[in-house]
């Protein structure tokens, strides 16, 4: 499809940040994603003229509102998921860039824990939001959603990227080398290789994350042409 008409009416929907789910009245299970990335990408798209709906875990305050898009704050990851399915519809392109915690406790202690309740916490697992989602999209018959994923990986990166673009039938993954030193958490810089449904692949050098919010939309737009 051509550029001009695709940001005319597709809705980008990006999830940024880390969840949290709770253990006691003050305590959380989480992760130190920042939501940088995310925060870039949707910034990109925005500023490429696309319609943004920006959905964020906890991060800090300069990832948190994005001028002239939607912004939706949530804390867990069912409340992450629940708000990506309210943003879908026709044409959307959900870029999941989010890194939502994959257990929650069982139970929520009402109360702050003291020492000598030395309690035994059972975890349970959250949904994946990815693979929910397109359980939604065939139940409420959505047209032309495009599920792009993030897979920061250790180790065979490249194997478990792939196989999770399959697993959770995604257009496209980007891959975060989390070996390398330039990538990850919190640093101002990324290695990304996007992985497309056809199987090839592209390596981008290691750029910022500014700039890899623009090449990440670019590559969107390019494989929707
Ligand atoms: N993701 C999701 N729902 C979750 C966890 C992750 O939709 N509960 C999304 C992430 O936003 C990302 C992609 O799935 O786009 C891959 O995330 P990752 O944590 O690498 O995958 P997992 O399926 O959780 O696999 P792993 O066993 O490696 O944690």
């Amino acid at each position: 499809m051509d550029s001009e008409i695709l940001r005319n009416t597709a809705k980008m929907i990006i999830t940024s940040g880390p969840t949290r789910e709770f253990i006691d009245s003050i305590r959380f299970l989480s992760n130190p994603s920042t939501g940088r990335m995310g925060y870039h990408i949707a910034r990109a798209g925005i500023n490429i003229g696309y319609k943004i709906s920006y959905i964020h875990g906890p991060v800090p305050s300069r990832y948190r509102d994005i001028r002239d898009g939607k912004n939706i704050a949530v804390t867990s990851t069912i409340d992450m998921l629940n708000a990506v399915i309210s943003e879908l519809q026709d044409n959307s392109i959900l870029i999941m860039t989010a890194a939502p915690a994959d257990y929650r406790p069982e139970v929520k202690f009402e109360h702050k824990l003291k020492k000598k309740d030395n309690p035994e916490i059972k975890l349970v697992q959250n949904p994946d939001i990815l693979l929910s989602v397109q359980k939604h999209i065939a139940e409420a018959g959505l047209k032309n959603v495009t599920l792009i994923g993030f897979a920061a990986e250790m180790q065979n990166a490249y194997d478990y990227a792939y196989s999770k673009l399959i697993k959770k039938k995604l257009d496209l993954i980007f891959l975060n080398d989390l070996s390398k030193e330039q990538s990850g958490f919190g640093v101002e810089t990324n290695e990304l290789t996007v992985i497309r449904k056809d199987n090839t692949h592209s390596k981008w050098p290691v750029e910022t994350k500014e700039k890899l919010g623009y090449q990440i939309v670019e590559e969107i737009e390019r494989w929707l042409q």
